[in-house]
């Protein structure tokens, strides 16, 4: 009995090392059974380059950044099979022909089952075009600016009594305040500090242990869900019975905008919510924290951040009405170093795929089926990027500053599913870095910038 449950185990061991391909499967390890290689891709690195985890299982690329398909390795990660790739072109191709996003069934768990944004193509579609009305160029300049300038004004404020701010949480209010009423529209204050709580209480670093165990980041992730998801469904459904107003999001998803009809179940409307509001506040207010450190190490940057800034204010006729759209368009070196910063601070995957086919590789074959993890290498590659580990905005004078991607830069992914947030991820680091520059400021001395996929302040984040 005990020798064939011996057996048994190195049979699932083998099975475990050696998944079956139609072809030959890159180089690499699948790690321990089920952990597979996560503990060591999850590990605390430098923010600003790539992980020590995949540094090591290519270090042919680092030594030559050579473009011939080859920089691609397997691994297990999240419980899941998985590619590595630091092959931009390679990554290019799959972000434009795949839909299927590249989410580990640990994670997908956290956005629900009938989540539209990994559903169905068509589902998909709708749900992308219906964000566009409200977080497209053209809707956040007539529906969200004001809102988030009055905002990002009145935490500056409270921040420049009290003598200090935390850019990361700061940034997280806005942004949630500032969606939350977009959608729901206005809201009784208790119900509003609930939402924004909830929010809030997602755990830091929820995704350094993705396995659902009791006690871990993701189980304690899955209860906040729960008591998240019910609140907004009370609410939603309040707000029916009584005929109260919606905001702009829920009026275009239910068909209240301009004759339009009903386009979403109230479940589904409220997992999609719920989602867009968990990756818009794990992402932004990260990166905008990562780029005011970037700014105060850089006294050059900051010096020219604070003219073009006087610049805008000197221009305003009334300096109490806010922010206008063509101020915003001439923030013109604020733009440069936010694309700067979104260069290099991206250094996770940006294209998360599982290709619904085999694909040729080279010698290798990537399995249908398999999570594809594509690094924006090109934005470390000193052909395309002279000393590309430098924090240099001035790299970008003269280039489209407006654009999101291209084929060396892909902060934001690529393809049918690139970032439906970006524009308006922009505009929110945009204007805080507006007000922050109306006051004379400097960042804590012992501020860290980490990553653990996500980027992490040990020390907070204060200015
Ligand atoms: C600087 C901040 C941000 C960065 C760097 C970022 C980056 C990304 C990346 C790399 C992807 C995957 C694209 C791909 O697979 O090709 C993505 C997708 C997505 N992002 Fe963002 N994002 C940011 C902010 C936001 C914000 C503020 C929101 C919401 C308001 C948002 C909502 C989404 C959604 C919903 C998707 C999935 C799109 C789809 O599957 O069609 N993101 N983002």
């Amino acid at each position: 009995m005990f020798s064939i449950i011996v057996l048994k185990l190195c049979h699932c061991i083998y099975q475990w090392s050696n998944p079956k391909c139609n072809g030959k499967l890159p180089p690499g390890s699948m790690g321990f059974p089920i952990i597979g290689e996560t503990f060591q891709f999850m590990k605390l690195h430098d923010a600003l380059q790539f992980s020590a985890f995949v540094k090591e299982r290519i270090p042919r690329f680092f030594s030559l950044f050579t473009s011939i398909h080859g920089p691609v390795f397997r691994t297990s990660l999240l419980g899941g099979k998985v590619i590595i790739s630091m092959d931009n072109e390679l990554n290019m191709e799959i972000a434009k022909t795949t839909r299927i996003p590249g989410v580990p069934k640990s994670i997908t768990r956290l956005f629900g089952d009938n989540n539209l944004f990994v559903q169905s193509i068509e589902s998909h579609k709708h749900v992308r075009s219906l964000t566009f009305q409200l977080l497209g160029s053209q809707g956040l300049k007539l529906r969200i600016m004001r809102d988030i300038d009055l905002l990002t004004r009145q935490y500056m404020e409270e921040g420049a009594r009290k003598g200090f701010l935390d850019v990361k949480e700061t940034l997280s209010k806005i942004l949630i305040e500032c969606l939350a009423k977009k959608v729901m529209g206005d809201l009784e204050p208790e119900a509003a500090k609930e939402l924004a709580l909830c929010w809030r209480n997602f755990l830091s670093g929820w995704f350094r242990f993705p396995f659902n165990f009791p006690g871990m980041g993701v189980y304690n992730m899955m209860k906040v869900r729960k008591r998240m998801m019910k609140l907004l469904k009370d609410l939603v459904l309040k707000k029916r019975a009584s005929g109260e107003e919606f905001g702009e999001f829920f009026k275009i998803i239910f068909g209240e905008k301009d004759g339009g009809k009903e386009t979403m179940s109230v479940e589904n409307a409220i997992e999609y919510i719920y989602t867009f509001f968990l990756i818009a506040n794990e992402t932004t207010p990260r990166i905008l924290a990562a780029t005011v450190k970037l700014i105060s190490e850089n006294p050059q940057v900051m010096q020219e951040l604070q003219r073009e800034h006087a610049e805008i204010v000197r221009g305003m006729t009334d300096k109490e009405a806010g922010l206008r759209w063509e101020d915003y368009k001439a923030m013109t070196f604020t733009h440069m170093v936010i694309n700067e910063s979104l260069r290099i601070t991206t250094t996770v995957p940006v294209v998360l795929r599982i290709p619904d086919h085999d694909i040729k590789v080279g010698d290798y074959t990537i399995p249908a089926g398999w999570t594809f993890m594509g690094y924006a290498s090109v934005h470390f590659n000193p052909e395309k990027y002279e000393d590309p580990l430098v924090f240099n905005p001035w790299r970008w004078k003269g280039k489209d500053l407006s654009a999101l991607v291209s084929k060396n830069y892909i902060p934001f992914g690529a393809g049918p599913r690139l970032c439906v947030g970006a524009y308006f991820a922009k505009l929110l680091m945009a204007i805080f870095i507006h007000h922050l520059c109306r006051h004379r400021w400097s960042m804590k001395a012992d501020t860290i910038v980490t990553r653990s996929y996500m980027l992490m302040f040990p020390h907070r984040c204060d200015v």
